[in-house]
């Protein structure tokens, strides 16, 4: 093989109640990027990005770094050049270092003829999250890799579990256009958390899980409620709280903060109620001065792909 040409998802993290420990995947919105191999070995070239302005250098770069590190563990004897088509923007809590990082891990071990296991796909993938922004976070990678939902039931050693969707869980969107850096949305966080805030936070993951598992869609929306991470970040999201009572009002059975924002994130039962949401949602925003994209999307099942 010469040339791949795949996608990869963008993905919402934490989901309310899971805090870097859950993600899903979205159908349609993500990176595209294109690989193609070179007698160089060994060594990356980031050739193109389009729709971001991100580091060039491949150190710097964490589709660059991730690649770069998998060839050398690997001991390829060839190298390989990468465009990058960036279909929403950096700093937005969809995952956008993780869909570059999730594609590069997946796309080098197709190079590869598929020598590491999914599993170290998301450790390398984690790599990349860490150049991007300074940890190694695995709710968005596992996420993008996987497709679907996913649980991080473990970070030492990594285990990941993918959890069933209900077929007819859809997503809205609402992705205020101003960057906020994953690393200034975690150092505002906690750094204690009262027992009885625990507590709360790991019964609504359970019930959450539960609810994925059984479609009981009222369950999943009860569950939809953070309560150590979302008061913090939301100060940084104009108005949050207005779009999260519209989502709700609009019958979504919950929303939140996708990954550390300034994305929200709502989720209903069809894709009717999701576009009533988006419509809510949109209500709020409209008029504020405040550039804004959204999306409805179903999960998206696949994750990262060839296409
Ligand atoms: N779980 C991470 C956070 C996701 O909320 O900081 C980063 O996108």
């Amino acid at each position: 093989m010469e040339r791949l040409h795949i996608f990869s998802p963008a993905t919402v993290a934490n989901v309310s109640c899971g805090f870097d420990a859950m993600g899903f995947a979205l159908q349609q919105l993500g990176d595209e990027m294109t690989f193609q191999k070179t007698s160089d070995k060994g060594e990356v070239v980031i050739t193109k990005i389009e729709g971001a302005k991100l580091p060039f250098e491949t150190e710097r770069n964490a589709a660059g770094f991730v690649a770069q590190k998998m060839l050398e563990d690997a001991k390829a004897d060839f190298g390989l050049e990468i465009e990058i088509i960036k279909k929403y923007k950096p700093g937005s809590g969809l995952g956008s270092s993780a869909a570059s990082s999730a594609g590069s891990a997946y796309a080098v071990n197709q190079f590869l003829d598929g020598k590491f296991s999914q599993l170290e796909l998301v450790k390398y993938g984690m790599l990349g999250e860490e150049v991007a922004c300074g940890a190694q976070i695995a709710d968005n990678v596992s996420a993008a890799l996987y497709g679907g939902f996913v649980l991080i039931r473990s970070y030492d050693p990594l285990e990941i579990v993918s959890i069933p969707t209900p077929e007819d869980l859809f997503v809205t969107v609402l992705h205020p256009q101003i960057e906020l850096k994953t690393e200034d949305g975690r150092n505002v966080l906690p750094k204690k958390v009262p027992l009885k805030d625990a507590v709360k936070q790991w019964s609504n993951v359970g019930g959450l899980i539960s609810g994925l598992y059984t479609s009981d869609y009222e369950l999943i929306g009860r569950s939809l409620e953070d309560i150590i991470v979302e008061p913090a970040r939301k100060l940084f999201i104009p108005h949050f709280d207005a779009v999260k009572e519209a989502a709700v009002a609009s019958g979504a059975v919950g929303a939140g903060i996708s990954g550390s924002g300034p994305s929200i994130f709502a989720l209903s039962k069809g894709k009717e109620q999701a576009q009533k949401t988006a419509h809510f949602m949109d209500e709020v925003y409209k008029g504020k001065g405040i550039e804004y994209n959204i999306y409805v999307s179903s999960i998206g099942n696949q994750g990262t792909r060839i296409i």
